[in-house]
């Protein structure tokens, strides 16, 4: 059965709060409760294991386990705390409006023959354009096949922990852990994801996730009410 690693130990110093970003309120609770409510709501994973800040407490229902100092560090001790389970899914606390259909949406991709990792990815919408030292265009990339990546992301746990065994200096470099597994030869497929799986890093991100689960809690009730 498939497990979750939930990474809730970076300070969040972009978003400027009294606290880390994980732990800041989104509709009357954490940010990180939204991510194991939506991993939860499946009943397909196993186990929780969140990386945490020095000081703050695991989830109800979850095992905490330290974070590390960079991001790539804080899956492998997430990794190291967990029990057994395959697949394995990794999820930024900081995008608090995961939902059960993308988890299962991952979980099915990376199910498939000779797939090694299936990670959440949204079309690029705009153009974007390289540039020197100097901040001059060099290159403009062809948009057509571009990808702004998000999580979930989900690995065949022996991919996934072939790809962490590498030095420090590597891990620091991963700004996710897909990459590892590309590099290590790894073959990672894309599930087509919204946007409003936003990533909460700056107040402006944490406003629009306020609107944003506003609406949805707003077309719930008139679902019900409907009725
Ligand atoms: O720093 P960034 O916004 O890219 O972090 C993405 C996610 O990784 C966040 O949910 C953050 O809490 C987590 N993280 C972590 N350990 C770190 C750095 C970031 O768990 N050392």
């Amino acid at each position: 059965m498939a497990i979750a690693l939930l990474l809730a130990a970076g300070r969040g110093e972009r978003l400027g709060a009294d606290r880390p970003k994980a732990f800041v309120q989104l509709g009357g609770k954490p940010l990180v409760q939204w991510s194991v409510e939506a991993l939860n709501a499946l009943g397909d994973i196993e186990q929780i294991v969140v990386a945490l800040p020095p000081d703050m407490p695991a989830p109800a229902g979850t095992i905490g386990a330290p974070g590390g100092s960079v991001r790539s560090e804080s899956v492998k001790r997430a990794l190291a705390a967990a029990g057994p389970g395959d697949p394995v899914l990794v999820h930024d606390a900081a995008r608090p409006l995961l939902t059960a259909e993308l988890v299962q949406a991952t979980l099915d991709a990376v199910s498939r023959e000779g797939v090694d990792a299936a990670i959440a990815a949204s079309p690029v919408t705009d153009t974007i354009k390289q540039t020197d030292g100097e901040g001059v265009v060099t290159r403009t990339l062809d948009r057509s096949g571009l990808w702004a990546v998000q999580t979930p992301q989900v690995f065949r746990r022996a991919s996934l922990e072939r790809a962490l065994d590498v030095p420090a200096d590597v891990l620091a470099a991963a700004t996710d852990d897909a990459w590892l597994v590309e590099r290590s030869g790894g073959r990672v497929t894309i599930v087509p994801s919204e946007r409003e799986n936003l990533k909460v890093t700056s107040p402006l991100d944490l406003a629009l996730a306020e609107m944003l689960l506003a609406g949805l809690v707003g077309q719930r009730l008139k679902h019900l009410t409907s009725f």
